[in-house]
C-alpha cells in the first residue's frame, strides 16, 4: 500500500498542511519540537486510531483551535480510499473513507496497515508487562480489526466487573456473607469475562505463534545466528490447544480459585489483562539480562516480523514508521535494516540529522524539511 497525500489541519503544531509523497522512502528531517514525530503519529491514528503517545484528542487538536482534520489519499494494491478523522477537544471523532461516515471504529480499521519503530520502543523489553501487551494488540488489531472490539468490550467488561468486587469487598470485609443477588450478579459477570477474555487469549496465542519464528529467524540473521531468541506467551489463565471450551474451563476453574483474591482487592485479578509476553535470548530473560545493543536487535527483530506477518495476512506490504531510530543503529543494524525492507515498504523516516545515517538511505529518498509544523521539499545537497 502506498499513502500518496496526507492533509493536516490544526492537528498538534501543524495549521494547514498537504503533503505529495513522491518516494517510497521519505525522510522528515527538522530540529527538536519542529513536528516530525507529530506527522507520524497522524499516520499511526490512520492506521490504528490510537496515538501511543496519548489517549486524549484533546491533545491532539492544535491548541486555541475547537477541533482539528487528518486525511489521506491511500493507494492500495486494488483500490484508492480517501481516509478522514475528524478529531475534537470534546473526543468525539467521525471517521469517514471515501466520504462515506464510518458508524464503529471497527469499519475504519484495516484500511491502512503500519508498524512504527520508535526509540521508545526499547521500553518493549523493558518496560512494564503493559507495553508488550499493548505492542501486541496494536498488531493484532491490525491482522483483524475486529479484535479491537473485542478487547474494548473486555476491557469494558472488567471495568463493570471491578466495580462490582469493590462494593462487594466491604460486605466481605465484613464477614457477611454474600447476599443471593449479588453473587448471582458476580457469576453474570463471571460468565461475560470468561467469554471476552477468552477471545482475546486465544487470539493472542495465535498471533504470538504466527510471530515468534518470523522474529527468531530475523533475529538470527542481525545477530549474526549466534543468538537465538524465543517469544512467549505467558498467558494469565494457561490452556493446553486452541479449543475455546477448554480455555473457558481453565478460565473459570482459576476464578474459583482467586474468588478471595479479588474481593479482598476488590479488583480482577484473573484473565489477559494480567498476561506477559516472555522474551528470552539463549535462554536468559532479554528484559534483565540483554545488553542496550541485545535488546535493540531484539526490538528491530519484532518490527521485521511485525512487517512481514502484516505483509502475509492483509497481502499487502504495509507501511514502515521509523521515528528517531536510525541514528541509535550502528551501520551494520542499519544496513540489516534497509536490506530487509529494499523498497517493498513504504517507509517514513524521522531525523534530525541527515548526516547521521547511511548514504544509501538518502539516495533514492524524498526528504522534507520540518520547520515549526511547517513542511518544505529539500534536497540534499541544500542540506547536507
Ligand atoms: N496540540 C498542540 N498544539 C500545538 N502544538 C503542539 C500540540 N501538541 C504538540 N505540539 C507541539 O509540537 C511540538 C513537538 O512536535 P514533535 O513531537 O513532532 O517534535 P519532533 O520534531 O519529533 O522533535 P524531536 O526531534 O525532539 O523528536 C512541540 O513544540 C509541541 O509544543
Ligand atoms: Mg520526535
Amino acid at each position: 500500500m502506498y499513502l500518496k497525500k496526507l492533509y493536516l489541519r490544526a492537528f498538534r503544531n501543524y495549521l494547514e498542511e498537504e503533503v505529495e509523497f513522491s518516494a517510497q522512502k521519505t525522510i522528515l528531517v527538522g530540529n527538536n519540537a519542529q513536528g516530525k514525530s507529530n506527522l507520524l503519529e497522524a499516520v499511526e491514528l490512520l492506521a490504528t486510531l490510537k496515538s501511543h503517545r496519548t489517549s486524549r484528542d484533546q491533545e491532539l487538536v492544535l491548541d486555541g483551535a475547537a477541533s482539528g482534520q487528518i486525511k489521506a489519499l491511500l493507494e492500495r494494491q486494488y483500490s484508492v480510499a480517501e481516509l478522514e478523522i475528524d478529531l475534537r477537544r470534546s473526543g468525539r471523532r467521525n471517521l469517514r473513507i471515501n466520504q462515506n461516515q464510518c458508524r464503529r471504529q471497527l469499519d475504519f480499521l484495516g484500511c491502512l496497515n503500519a508498524v512504527e519503530f520508535s526509540c521508545l520502543d526499547l521500553d518493549l523489553v523493558r518496560g512494564a508487562p503493559d507495553c508488550r501487551r499493548q505492542w501486541l494488540d496494536t498488531l493484532l488489531t491490525q491482522l483483524e480489526p475486529l479484535y479491537a472490539h473485542i478487547l474494548a468490550q473486555y476491557q469494558h467488561i472488567v471495568k463493570q466487573r471491578n466495580a462490582l468486587l469493590k462494593s462487594l469487598r466491604q460486605q466481605w470485609e465484613t464477614g457477611l456473607a454474600l447476599g443471593e443477588e449479588l453473587s448471582a450478579s458476580l457469576e453474570l459477570w463471571d460468565q461475560q469475562l470468561v467469554e471476552m477474555g477468552t477471545r482475546v487469549a486465544r487470539r493472542r496465542a495465535r498471533g504470538l505463534a504466527r510471530l515468534a519464528p518470523l522474529a527468531q529467524e530475523w533475529h538470527g540473521r542481525i545477530s549474526g545466528g549466534n543468538e537465538t531468541l524465543t517469544v512467549t506467551y505467558q498467558p494469565n489463565v494457561i490452556w493446553e490447544g486452541d479449543d475455546p471450551a477448554v480455555v473457558h474451563e481453565a478460565f473459570l476453574a482459576r476464578l474459583a480459585q482467586r474468588r478471595s483474591a479479588e474481593l479482598h482487592l476488590g479488583a480482577t485479578v484473573v484473565g489477559p489483562h494480567r498476561d506477559e509476553v516472555g522474551f528470552v535470548i539463549d535462554e536468559t530473560p532479554a528484559r534483565t539480562y540483554g545488553s542496550q545493543g541485545q535488546q535493540r536487535t531484539l526490538v528491530l527483530a519484532l518490527k521485521l516480523a511485525e512487517l512481514s506477518l502484516i505483509e502475509t495476512v492483509i497481502g499487502e506490504p504495509p507501511l514502515l514508521l521509523l521515528d528517531d531510530v536510525l541514528a541509535e543503529l550502528d551501520l551494520d543494524r542499519q544496513g540489516q535494516l534497509l536490506m530487509a525492507i529494499e523498497d517493498r515498504f513504504q517507509t517514513l523516516i524521522t531525523t534530525t540529522h541527515l548526516n547521521r545515517f547511511d548514504d544509501r538511505w538518502r539516495r533514492s529518498a524524498q526528504i522534507l524539511q520540518v520547520n515549526g509544523g511547517q513542511l518544505e521539499e529539500r534536497w540534499p545537497s541544500e542540506i547536507d
